[in-house]
């Protein structure tokens, strides 16, 4: 048996095989609330075949949104949105997750098909844009300035982190992934390229990732116990001086021991200046080493394509999940696929049985 197609538990979460469809912002929402096209998207992945289908970043504050066209989880009529598209992903046989998000002060950007780049100016219509916030009143090159957080707005922040939680329970989500990766917020605070705070949030690696402890304990605790959290990190900036895999490592050991399941590895997104080595599976190595010095789980991410790679990268223990990003946008039904060119026996929706290989 293809070991990609063995089951894996995360606390009482049982996902029928190692793929995860990765978190991927459609830019499809109205006022943050997910729209037709989302159950198409995310019914597709589950009945595509992947054991855990993660929905995209989403802001648990409306101005933690990437664009005005993300979609949200700051109040309760979002949650009840979301209920059927949950119910839907459940109903094939994959569990539904959640990405919680703040993208900081890379948000209010103009969705990638606008026709224009960079901040969207502010203005009260859904698609228009608003001041941003980070740690740091620098932000990112190209981008309006945000506006430094100060200390005492930060408990703000994690509570609306832990209230997103809680309406993703109430919509039918299993799991819960925290986006701390791609220089958005929770980011922008761990790397030393854009954090030079001066309060208890800032300075060394422990001042640094002191919010995204804060966010991962609270969140925890107000998360079911027999129910997985994940935390989406950049293990590197790809930068001289920023955030580096001997960080990551020491991260990831915080989380681990504060009940975080699953240590999701991508990279990069702090720095225009990064100097990514792109590659099929270029991040696999991060999340090997993270799985082995951390002691935690990983999902390795990023240009893994082919079947042959998955099931090598699960076999070889360097993750326990492999999470598919665009070849799951021109082949949905990848998981399938990949069952049938790996031997593996799966369960096909009987809808399409008739077209089985
Ligand atoms: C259209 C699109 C939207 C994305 N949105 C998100 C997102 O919401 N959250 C996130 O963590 N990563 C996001 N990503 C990154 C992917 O999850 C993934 O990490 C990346 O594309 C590398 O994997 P791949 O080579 O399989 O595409 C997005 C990528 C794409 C192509």
């Amino acid at each position: 048996m293809a070991h990609l197609f063995e089951p894996l538990e995360l606390r009482d979460v049982r996902l029928r095989n190692r793929v995860m469809a990765s978190p991927m912002c459609q830019y499809s929402a109205i006022a943050g609330v997910p729209q037709p096209w989302h159950l198409v998207h995310l019914g597709g992945l589950a009945r595509g075949g992947a054991g855990l289908v993660m929905a995209e970043a989403t802001a648990v504050v409306p101005e933690g949104r990437i664009s005005p066209r993300d979609t949200g989880l700051w109040d309760d009529a979002l949650a009840e949105a979301w209920a059927p598209i949950a119910a839907f992903v459940r109903a094939q046989g994959a569990v539904p997750g959640i990405q919680l998000a703040h993208a900081g002060d890379k948000a209010s950007t103009w969705w990638p098909w606008a026709g224009q780049r960079g901040s969207v100016p502010h203005g009260e219509g859904a698609d228009d844009g608003w001041q941003t916030v980070g740690p740091s009143d620098t932000g990112y090159p190209g981008l309006a300035a945000p506006r430094a957080l100060p200390t005492e707005e930060l408990p703000g922040l994690v509570a609306a982190f832990v209230a997103a939680a809680r309406r993703a329970l109430a919509a039918g989500f299993e799991v819960i992934e925290l986006h701390a990766a791609h220089g958005y917020l929770l980011h922008e605070f761990l790397s030393p390229l854009s954090n030079d705070r001066t309060d208890g949030y800032g300075g060394d690696l422990l001042g640094r990732s002191r919010l995204l402890q804060e966010v991962a304990a609270a969140v925890r605790a107000a998360w079911p116990a027999e129910r997985p959290l994940l935390v989406r990190i950049s293990a590197t900036d790809w930068v001289e001086g920023g955030l580096t895999i001997d960080d990551t490592v020491v991260v990831a050991g915080w989380l681990r021991d504060l009940g975080v399941d699953l240590v999701d590895v991508s990279s990069a997104g702090i720095s225009a200046d990064q100097q990514i080595p792109v590659a099929p599976g270029y991040q696999v190595p991060l999340a090997r080493r993270i799985r082995h010095e951390a002691g935690v789980r990983t999902a390795a991410v990023g240009l893994i394509t082919e079947p042959a790679h998955a099931e090598a990268i699960v076999a070889e223990g360097s993750a326990d999940l492999v999470a598919l990003a665009r070849v799951l946008l021109r082949d949905p039904q990848w998981p399938l696929r990949a069952a049938h060119e790996l031997g593996a026996e799966v369960d096909w929706p009987p809808q399409l049985r008739r077209g089985r290989w």
